[in-house]
């Protein structure tokens, strides 16, 4: 989306006793990783002229002032971080147990002919109402259940063709994450004469052709808000991102009491990947207000909870909360999105095939005991969202809330090492390369993390 622009803002002021201002928007430009404007807006006081200049550049603001005083020329330049804060919302999101019950109701007033569901085998049966709901209508339904788990470029690619011939007008996902990033780029995909390579990474995909809807099955990765879908691209065998305003869905149905099937290990690991999602948000180096209130509202839902649904999966209160927690948690994700852990948890996925949440939860405490340092005032915050009390100092707080997440895993039944989970320690070199690759990721994170970093915080989960 590049939008040049020439605007010219005549005088705000008419009275020489305040400045005289005008604007001239030069450049705006919006897509391909970067976003840009510059802004050059002349200040004319009764003797004083000034130029300022604004340059923004992603969410740096670098400003210039160019000015006389007197004979003196003065030039000024000031950096500051910006915190714009721009979201995708789902045109509809519906959230509350039991809510899949109406789904098919809108399906149908969308006037649309041919459904294809993504879905997993576990959920066919709580689904067959839906399904034979949808045919009552009229509707067409193909079903396929083919994506397990980090589904792969090759696995993508595969079912597009398998349902090229079905042309259906709208896909509807249903399942955890994996399923769910795949629905979202098979509505992508469809009609689309755009391939997979041409739109792996930021802002690059051109357009969705068919109507997309969200439902989630794991409390979780929050992908049914997100505008992010995740593969492991089968030549590198990294994971990569198709992150676009296509991919958030025009409809999100999120019912709690899907998630009651989830087995233990995968409510845990899932759980701490959302309660992830939101303290990597929280303690961004670009954290926004707007998404602080989501993200430290996540964390405590999901800290005060996530324990009851793991050790009772039916506790439909629990669910409720921590599937809240992990939608609030997909929120993060678009505007801010995630840091350290994720980065440094993808060589897990990747190489190893753990489950997302699982490479994440073995990391987080490590990599929030090395952040620490760089903010203490936010840890001690997520700190207190954990459930920690303020000590009256900030540090020993932040430490405390490392010490919860450590607690709250174990609770979960969560492996605590990297060795547990039968990782080699001689693959630690190797896994730090590959997790510096993603800076999309890295850059985010409020203390830098280089290669030796890398290698010593995964030293330390080992
Ligand atoms: N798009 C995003 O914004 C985003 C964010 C984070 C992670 N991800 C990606 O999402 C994927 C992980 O998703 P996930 O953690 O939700 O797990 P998942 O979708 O991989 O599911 C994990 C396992 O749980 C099973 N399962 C899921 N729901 C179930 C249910 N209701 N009942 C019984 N079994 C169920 C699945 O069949 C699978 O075996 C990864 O590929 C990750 O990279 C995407
Ligand atoms: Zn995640």
């Amino acid at each position: 989306m590049a939008i040049p622009q020439r605007i010219y803002t005549p005088t705000r002021s008419r009275n020489y006793q305040r400045p005289l201002i005008f604007d001239i928007i030069l450049f705006n430009h919006i897509g391909n990783n970067v976003e840009l404007s510059v802004v050059i807006s002349v200040l004319i006081f009764s003797n004083l002229h000034f130029v300022l200049i604004k340059i923004n550049i992603e969410r740096l603001l670098i400003i210039g002032f160019i000015g006389q005083t007197s004979n003196t020329p003065l030039f000024i330049i000031i950096m500051t971080s910006q915190s714009n804060v721009s979201i995708y919302f789902p045109q509809k999101l519906v959230f509350g147990k039991g809510v899949l019950q109406d789904l098919p109701q809108e399906i149908a007033s969308l006037a649309v002919q041919k459904v294809l569901i993504v879905t997993i085998e576990p959920l066919l049966n709580p689904l067959a109402f839906f399904i034979e709901a949808l045919q009552s209508q009229g509707i067409e339904v193909a079903i396929d259940t083919s994506i397990i788990q980090e589904p792969t470029f090759d696995d993508f690619l595969t079912l597009v063709e398998k349902v090229r011939p079905f042309n259906p007008d709208a896909i509807v996902g249903i399942g955890g994450g994996s399923v769910l990033d795949v629905a979202k780029l098979i509505a992508a995909q469809l009609d689309n004469p755009q391939q997979l390579h041409e739109y792996v990474g930021i802002g690059l995909l051109k357009k969705r052709p068919k109507k997309l809807i969200c439902v989630p099955a794991t409390a979780g990765t929050g992908s049914e808000v997100s505008p992010n879908a995740i593969l492991v691209d089968n030549a590198d065998n990294q994971k990569k991102g198709i992150i676009s305003p296509y991919l958030v869905p025009d409809l999100v149905y999120a019912d709690p009491l899907l998630t009651l099937s989830v087995p233990a290990s995968i409510t845990a690991a899932t759980g701490l990947d959302a309660l992830t999602h939101c303290l990597e948000a929280y303690t961004n180096k670009f954290a926004t207000l707007f998404i602080d209130m989501y993200a430290y509202e996540g964390m405590r839902l999901i800290a005060a909870n996530l324990e009851k649904a793991v050790t009772d999966g039916k506790d439909e209160e629990a669910r409720t909360q921590v599937a809240l927690g992990s939608l609030l948690g997909g929120f993060c994700l678009g505007p801010v999105n995630t840091a350290g852990v994720h980065a440094l948890s993808y060589p897990l996925g990747s190489s190893f095939h753990l489950a997302h949440g699982l490479s994440n939860a073995l990391l987080l405490p490590h990599v929030m005991a090395f952040n620490i340092p760089s903010s203490p005032e936010k840890y001690a915050k997520v700190a207190q969202a954990l459930g920690c009390i303020h000590t009256g100092d900030d540090l020993s707080t932040a430490y405390a809330g490392v010490e919860k997440i450590k607690a709250l895993s174990k609770a979960c039944g969560v492996p605590s090492s990297l060795r547990e989970v039968g990782i080699p320690k001689e693959a630690i070199p190797q896994m730090a390369k590959d997790a510096l690759k993603i800076q999309r990721l890295l850059k985010n994170n409020p203390r830098t993390i280089e290669e030796a970093d890398a290698i010593a915080i995964f030293e330390t989960a080992y």
